[in-house]
């Protein structure tokens, strides 16, 4: 068993879960063309709270059905933009007006969304943009933000970033103090200027010096000494779990030759808010498999829904979440408690690995369903039993010369014999009991 890099937060929780789901839901949901509308349309101030501010009013909004839909996919988790790049808060903070009580909907969004989600006994997380495209103290920057292509200079003039540091630490300290335990903190997210540029000069780019990381970091486990923290703060070792986005790695990740704890998260389409016109989205069985292959590495998948402007899930997101909780509700086993198999055990080309280390169980994912007969090296004489795992039907196991020799393997591998017919699941999957 590999072992992970000790960090400070609580992550025991989070590596036997292995499965939440990340929610982006804004001002930005009623644009429907990505959540970063208002960078890419460079968008002023007025133009896009006219349109999106005065019409936030999720009337469909019931956080119970949000829980749940998560819930019934096999999620143990979640997080929740509590205010995105825009700048648009959810819950009824005290440092700004721009925030959803303020909105025609008129109350806060978010106490009710960590009650729902915790009434069916999920994690809370929380999702904090330290880019914020509202804030009159922010400094405009040439890299990100509505406003990088117009006279910086002039719009700079007044604004004192150090401020806007203030305002977000006292942002942070909010939702720490007022929402009970917080499982995770999910800050995005840091871009630095270029080695050799003056990193105080905020409209290079931002790091930590713009945030004041290393002070919210103190303050953070001061709070909430256990909630795991992610990467993105421009610290090098303030964090608990390194985040890849968008991409699965090759291999469990690693720092300084150590692996630790991380999490892919990975949306359905491709935007991360709602997108009413996207075509890419993934099917079911891709993402099972993004699943499976996330544990069969040593992480964690945090895959992202993006509600409407209405306040509920869309039907190809409902889709998506329905096919697979069917999946999980009887293979869910193969994935919580579950970490990469040990290096011993070298899993075929198409199938991926996950073990159980307590119980001493080997998963196999099988990807593609070969005729008859699956060759599993270094496991001859190693497994008490094998079944399928969708019905728990006996596999045969044939650690046999005659069937070795003939395709030149060697004499350790184990052979199972399958049905010809590959079961009707979405990936089939075989529970080895190890000796
Ligand atoms: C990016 C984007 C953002 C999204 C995030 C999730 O950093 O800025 O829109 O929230 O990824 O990881």
């Amino acid at each position: 068993m590999l072992k992970t890099k000790p960090t400070p937060g609580d992550t025991k929780w989070f590596v036997n879960d292995r499965f939440g789901m990340f929610i982006h839901w804004g001002l930005y949901s009623l644009g429907a063309r990505h959540e970063w509308l208002k960078h890419y349309e460079e968008f002023d101030d007025a133009d896009y709270d006219r349109r999106y501010f005065k019409h936030f009013d999720p009337d469909l909004y019931n956080p119970e059905l949000w829980a749940q839909a998560a819930s019934d996919a096999g999620m143990k988790y979640f997080v929740i933009t509590t205010k995105h790049h825009e700048g648009f808060c959810l819950w009824d903070s005290k440092l700004t007006d721009y925030k959803a009580p303020n909105t025609p909907y008129g109350k806060d969004a978010l106490t009710p969304m960590v009650d729902a989600f915790r009434g069916r006994n999920m994690k809370v997380g929380f999702y904090h943009s330290l880019i914020d495209w509202h804030h009159p103290h922010y400094m405009i920057d040439k890299v990100i933000g509505p406003h990088r292509n117009k006279d910086r200079d002039a719009l700079n003039a007044g604004r004192d970033q150090m401020k806007y540091a203030d305002y977000l630490h006292g942002q942070v300290r909010e939702l720490l103090t007022q929402f009970g335990h917080v499982d995770v903190l999910w800050f995005d997210f840091s871009y630095p200027c270029k080695e050799g540029e003056n990193r105080t000069d905020f409209s290079l780019g931002k790091g930590r010096e713009a945030w004041r990381s290393e002070e919210l970091y103190k303050m953070i486990r001061q709070l909430q000494p256990h909630v795991i923290l992610d990467d993105r703060l421009d610290i090098p070792d303030g964090w608990d779990v390194k985040t890849p986005e968008q991409v699965q790695p090759t291999e469990w990740i690693k720092v300084d030759g150590t692996p630790v704890v991380w999490e892919a998260c990975q949306t359905f389409s491709g935007s991360w808010g709602y997108h009413r016109d996207e075509a890419s989205w993934k099917s079911v069985d891709m993402l099972v498999q993004m699943l499976i292959d996330s544990v069969s590495k040593g992480g964690n998948l945090l895959l992202n829904v993006g509600p409407t402007g209405r306040g509920d899930l869309d039907q190809r997101a409902l889709d998506r979440l329905q096919g697979m909780g069917k999946w999980m509700a009887r293979h869910n086993r193969s994935i919580y408690g579950c970490t990469q198999a040990p290096d011993e055990f070298k899993s075929p080309t198409d199938c991926r690995y996950t073990y159980n280390p307590d119980k001493k169980r080997l998963y196999v994912h099988v990807l593609a369903w070969p005729y008859r007969h699956l060759h599993l090296p270094g496991l001859a004489g190693k497994v008490e039993y094998a079944q399928l795992l969708n019905d728990a039907s006996e596999l045969k196991m044939k650690a046999d010369e005659w069937i070795t020799k003939q395709v030149q393997l060697p004499a350790d591998t184990l052979t199972m014999e399958l049905p010809v017919q590959k079961p009707d699941v979405t990936v089939p999957v075989i529970e080895l009991f190890l000796k």
